[in-house]
């Protein structure tokens, strides 16, 4: 079988290679895949059974984030820089102080007093779209939600979330010819943040507010504070990290509904019982974030090959969260799926999507108020499917509300 894990017209044309991960993770489920040259990707191996992404993911001594960044050298160098100080890019002890730090805004308690707006903003976005003749799932459901969440939490103005949407997707679709972003772009977009961080900051410490970003600009109990540049470089994470991910997490999940009808009507049939276990499923199944890199720090072996010190190692969500030996049925859609150890929030340890228990949240409430509202939805014409091999993401899913009863 001729393998391809980074080719972004495979992925606009028909989503994450699912066949070609199933022969990986059946023969070679550490491989090494070919570099790119033409866009300066180095050989890589390609890790593709739950085992192994849960093993690299809980190792960051053996397996690095820091020495992730060395993929991106076409990246300008004033990007490159604000990479790497990302907590996202960075192993312990660096991250540990940083994760502690904000974590105090995502624990499971924080987070539940978010549930009444996140409530109030899907039937506010819903009743925005119901009547009309045409509705954009991605444009006017998918994509406003979490933009309109962000700006809670950082107690922006709602009017700033077109400007948010703007700045994630010069930082994500560099790949995608409809936004036709450059490097240098994406480099004045992730400034951009960076600058509006800095004045939210300066107005929070004026004016200080109980919102997430006020409490993350205090010191913890340890006295511990956030520098400026962190909390600089925390924003400009959540504006790409929980918005991206959310918007297709909740566009693939409503293709998957339209893909397995008999879902959606289970669904509809008792939107409360199943929203939640619904949330977990469509993470599996959609898999929005596609891979992850690290660095090996050192020789080692991961399924019986021998990696060596300074390899890339990329591990695949999508291909793990189908493995035969851990999911019953991988390839079904099943919204009551329980236990569900999927990893699409990533493998364990560290990194492990600080925003999994607000992502969950979000796509409960509105598929159980989607469910609830408008039980008949229908597909209209095709979806669009972002090019790129780093998310699975829709741009466009075309949808019919009014057939509602
Ligand atoms: C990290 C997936 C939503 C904030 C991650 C990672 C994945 C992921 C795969 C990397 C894990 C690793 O390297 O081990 C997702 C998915 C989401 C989602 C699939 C939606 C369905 C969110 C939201 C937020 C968020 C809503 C915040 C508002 C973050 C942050 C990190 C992260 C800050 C970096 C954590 C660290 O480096 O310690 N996410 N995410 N994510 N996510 Fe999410």
């Amino acid at each position: 079988m001729i393998i391809n894990l980074v080719d972004p017209d495979g992925h606009a044309k028909s989503g994450p290679p699912h066949g070609q991960f199933r022969w990986l993770r059946d023969n070679e489920p550490v491989f090494r895949h070919p570099g790119d040259l033409a866009n300066d990707w180095p050989d890589f191996w390609a890790v593709t059974r739950h085992e192994h992404v849960v093993q690299v993911s809980r190792n960051p001594g053996l397996f690095s984030s820091h020495r992730r960044l060395a993929l991106f050298d076409e990246l300008p160098e004033a990007e490159r820089e604000i990479q790497r100080l990302m907590m996202i890019n960075q192993d312990p002890p660096d991250h540990t102080r940083r994760r502690a730090l904000v974590n105090r805004g995502f624990t499971p308690r924080v987070i539940a007093r978010l549930e009444k707006h996140i409530q109030e903003i899907c039937e506010m976005l819903l009743d925005d779209v119901e009547g009309r003749d045409e509705v954009d799932f991605v444009r006017d459901v998918a994509a406003p939600l979490p933009l309109y969440v962000i700006c809670e939490l950082l107690g922006a103005p709602v009017e700033d979330r077109d400007k948010l949407f703007n700045w994630s997707n010069r930082m994500i679709g560099t790949d995608d010819p409809d936004y036709a972003t450059t490097p240098q772009d994406n480099a004045d977009a992730a400034t951009e943040i960076y600058s509006y961080a800095t004045r939210l900051a300066a107005e929070r410490r004026e004016s200080p507010r109980d919102d997430i970003a006020g409490r993350l600009l205090r010191p913890d109990e340890n006295g511990e504070t956030l520098s400026d540049e962190e909390f600089n470089l925390f924003v400009l994470l959540l504006v790409v990290a929980g918005n991206e991910t959310t918007r297709n997490a909740a566009s693939g999940g409503m293709l998957a509904f339209f893909d397995n009808p008999a879902e959606w009507d289970r669904l509809v049939a008792d939107p409360a019982g199943l929203a939640a276990t619904a949330a977990d499923e469509i993470v599996r199944w959609v898999s929005p974030v596609n891979m992850f890199r690290r660095t090996a720090t050192a020789d080692t072996v991961l399924g019986g090959k021998q990696i060596s010190e300074g390899d890339k190692v990329v591990v695949f969500y999508p291909s793990a969260n189908r493995d035969e030996s851990v999911f019953a049925s991988p390839e079904v859609f099943d919204i009551a799926r329980d236990p569900n150890p999927h990893i699409g929030f990533g493998g364990g340890g560290a990194h492990f999507c600080l925003g999994n228990h607000l992502a969950k949240l979000e796509l409960r409430v509105l598929f159980e108020t989607l469910a609830r509202r408008f039980p008949r939805i229908t597909q209209t014409g095709e979806a669009r499917r972002l090019r790129s091999n780093f998310i699975n993401g829709i741009k466009t899913l075309p949808v019919d509300l009014r057939q509602s009863s």
